[in-house]
């Protein structure tokens, strides 16, 4: 049965939904305590150049593939190189689509039962006290069915959400979400910059310190830059799909690659200035959401408010990532399985539920699944995704076009919707053949890493 595809309501609405699978978790926790980290300025000034190099060419990369073949990631591949080994980077990307949801619904989870206890003034017993907010997470996490219970209710969302469909669900919720997320996160910020003392926050973030800019460093802002805007799946090949031959690429790349930066940005001051003012410690790495930020909002007048108010905004980045990983699993069962969008989303969003139980379980709660590289299941889940399925992805997307598809035939369908805008052919082969090139390295490091305890670099 032949459906008739869908198609995004407008520019605006592509955009906002694109942007909203790339501004997650990662922005909110990762980039800012990575460049509070590792050089402030230093690190954001390395990260904006690799994210313009490697994160702009694959973000476009993607994009074309999916306008070009209206079709989700396994169809696309299958359509540009018929009968070839290259329809496996498409279910390459299903799978990982699989592997990310099941955790992501996890943290969601959390995320949902700390808006539940700012809301109910829950922190004032962990008010400044780092040792007891982390006692009170770790047994939340480690427990049996109290995770699931949010867990199950984060996933059921997605799944109502994508059953909805591409226009009704993730573009009715991408336009209401994402600019509620850079509203609140700017009332944070302000909130941040008005306490006394909370302006050296934004030196931690912004004063390029060089010194503490190592290699590693620069390794680990290459990986982010291609985390961040949910590279490698063909999350961004699905989304593609459903445009007309009327939007510029370029141009919508760099919207998103702009709002997920700013956002990231946004989330480093609205953070730091809290942490400052504070006097708590800024260097805590994952704590710093769920452990230290729960133990200082109660010292704010209106803490709850504001933490509250920091939860949802939380909420909503997880939110819209996690429809557009389930997305990728329907689009997937719609295109090449013929299935009724309900069907798909229904039962695929069930079933990475309850591999998802898993992940909560192995933290404690009730199996020891540690077989997996001795980690627990959940972060073996993490750790295959990032490290490897995405990145593997995104290379093959990036090798795709330069040794199948061939630039010429990329070229012409990049160039529809672009008027008058000139792209030297040179200058896009080299892009993709510099971001193939370190994404390939990056790749290389890891596995030597995993084989030799010692990193080439970093
Ligand atoms: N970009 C998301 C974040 O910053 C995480 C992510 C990575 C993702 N790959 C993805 C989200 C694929 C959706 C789809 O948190």
């Amino acid at each position: 049965m032949s459906q008739i595809r869908e198609q995004w309501g407008s520019k605006l609405g592509f955009i906002l939904a694109a942007a909203g699978s790339a501004v997650g978790i990662g922005n909110i926790w990762k980039f800012p305590s990575m460049a509070g980290e590792n050089g402030g300025g230093a690190f954001t000034i390395v990260y904006l150049a690799c994210i313009l190099i490697v994160g702009l060419s694959i973000v476009v990369a993607e994009f074309v593939i999916g306008r070009k073949t209206q079709l989700s990631p396994v169809g696309a591949f299958e359509q540009l190189a018929p009968s070839s080994n290259w329809k496996w980077v498409g279910y390459l990307g299903v799978a990982a689509a699989f592997v990310i949801l099941s955790f992501y619904g996890v943290v969601g989870g959390w995320i949902l039962k700390y808006i539940i206890d700012s809301l109910s003034g829950g922190f004032a017993i962990v008010s400044g006290n780092t040792e007891a907010s982390g006692t009170v997470f770790n047994s939340f996490i480690t427990s049996t069915f109290s995770p699931i219970i949010y867990q199950v209710l984060f996933m059921g969302l997605c799944i109502f959400i994508i059953v909805q469909g591409v226009k009704g669900g993730i573009e009715k919720w991408s336009k209401i979400m994402m600019p509620l997320i850079v509203v609140l996160l700017g009332v944070l910020a302000i909130r941040g910059m008005t306490l006394e003392g909370g302006m050296e926050g934004l030196s931690f973030l912004f004063n390029p310190r060089f010194e503490d800019l190592t290699a590693s460093a620069i390794v680990l802002a290459l990986g982010h830059s291609f985390f961040t805007v949910s590279l490698g799946m063909g999350t961004m090949i699905t989304y593609g799909s459903y445009l007309n031959k009327k939007q510029n690429l370029v141009t919508s790349a760099l919207w998103v690659i702009f709002l997920d930066t700013a956002i990231a940005m946004l989330a480093g001051v609205a953070i730091f200035t809290t942490v400052f003012a504070l006097g708590a410690n800024p260097a805590e790495g994952p704590g710093l959401i769920f452990v230290v930020l729960p133990s200082i909002f109660p010292q704010i007048a209106g803490g709850a408010v504001w933490g509250t108010l920091f939860f949802i905004l939380l909420f909503m980045a997880a939110l819209t990532s996690a429809i557009s990983i389930l997305e990728v699993v329907t689009a997937y069962f719609i295109d090449q399985k013929g299935w009724s969008r309900k069907k798909a989303t229904i039962q695929f969003g069930s079933i990475i539920t309850i591999v998802g139980i898993f992940c909560s379980l192995s933290l404690g709660g009730g199996i020891n699944i540690t077989g997996f590289l001795g980690m627990p299941f959940f972060d073996f889940m993490d750790y295959l995704s990032a490290k490897y399925m995405l990145p593997i992805g995104g290379m093959f997307t990036a090798i795709f076009i330069l040794k199948k598809w061939g630039l010429s035939n990329y070229m012409s369908e990049l160039k529809i919707g672009m008027d008058k805008m000139e792209l030297s052919p040179l200058l896009v082969r080299s892009l993709l053949t510099i971001a193939s090139t370190i994404v390939a390295f990056i790749i290389f490091n890891e596995i030597y890493f995993e084989i030799t305890g010692k990193a080439l670099i970093g």
